[in-house]
């Protein structure tokens, strides 16, 4: 969507700052010895006493309140009774809406803060490639320019990028245009990036994946053999730096 009014960018603001901060308030909570469902349910009370609804549930019936993804899980995990272990690799995606508008943010970090080096570095790379990438986001810029930005930093790491996720519109609904935001250059992608309008940049970098797969459950989308980290936030482009919705307003 585009923003044309500041009642509208009000509204955004509002679920911004909720989705943020329960993403802020369940990397709080989470601890070695929970399952990713303990944490779901939390989310859920968090985003309802926030008078917010699941995005992922009302849009397309998942099967949680925000998406978990637990190791070699990239995105879209189920939250289920797997308990979570000292050092795993941990993906939260919290998408909520209030009042008919939406906003998508989402981080991965190691639960317990102990663990393997490389997968602080997954995140440490992910993190960065989003500010990078964010540095390009202005109107009248090229799409494409974020996806060069992730690439120079994954390439910096000697990470790769996982290429079919990407980043997408959002306000109005969780996924609208312009859609699929790559986190790889591409070329071919002419369109740019218009004033006021709101999208959701996620780079997903992996230590050797490219490609994910649809898992049995129908959810879950995973590599069988690499790792991989996301940053998400829901911006706003100006003419100058985007405006960031989905920082948090609370610390937990
Ligand atoms: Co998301
Ligand atoms: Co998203």
């Amino acid at each position: 969507m585009s923003i044309d009014t500041s009642e509208q960018f009000e509204k955004m603001k509002k679920i911004g700052s909720i989705v943020a901060n329960c993403l802020a308030f369940l990397k709080a909570k989470a601890r070695p010895g929970m399952s990713t469902l303990e944490l779901d349910e939390m989310a859920g009370k968090f985003l309802e006493e926030h008078g917010a609804f699941s995005a992922p549930k009302t849009v397309y019936s998942f099967p949680g309140f925000t998406c978990i993804s637990l190791e070699k899980t990239t995105a879209h995990g189920i939250p289920s009774p797997t308990i979570i272990k000292e050092g795993d690799l941990l993906n939260i995606d919290v998408s909520a809406h209030l009042d008919g508008y939406y906003a998508d943010n989402g981080e991965s970090f190691l639960v317990g803060g102990k663990g393997d080096e490389f997968k602080k570095r997954l995140c440490k790379a992910a993190k960065k490639s989003l500010n990078m990438a964010l540095k390009k986001a202005t109107a009248g810029g090229k799409i494409s320019a974020l996806g060069k930005e992730v690439e120079k930093v994954a390439d910096s790491f000697g990470f790769t990028i996982i290429e079919n996720l990407g980043g997408h519109g959002v306000g109005r609904s969780l996924h609208e245009k312009p859609e699929f935001i790559a986190s790889f250059f591409d070329e071919d992608d002419k369109r740019v990036f218009e004033e006021n309008c709101i999208v959701a940049v996620e780079p997903f970098i992996s230590n050797g994946g490219t490609w994910i797969r649809k898992a049995k459950d129908g959810w879950g989308l995973y590599h069988p053999k690499f790792y991989s980290a996301q940053k998400e936030h829901t911006i706003m482009i100006t003419k100058d730096k985007p405006y960031i919705f989905t920082n948090p307003t609370k610390s937990y």
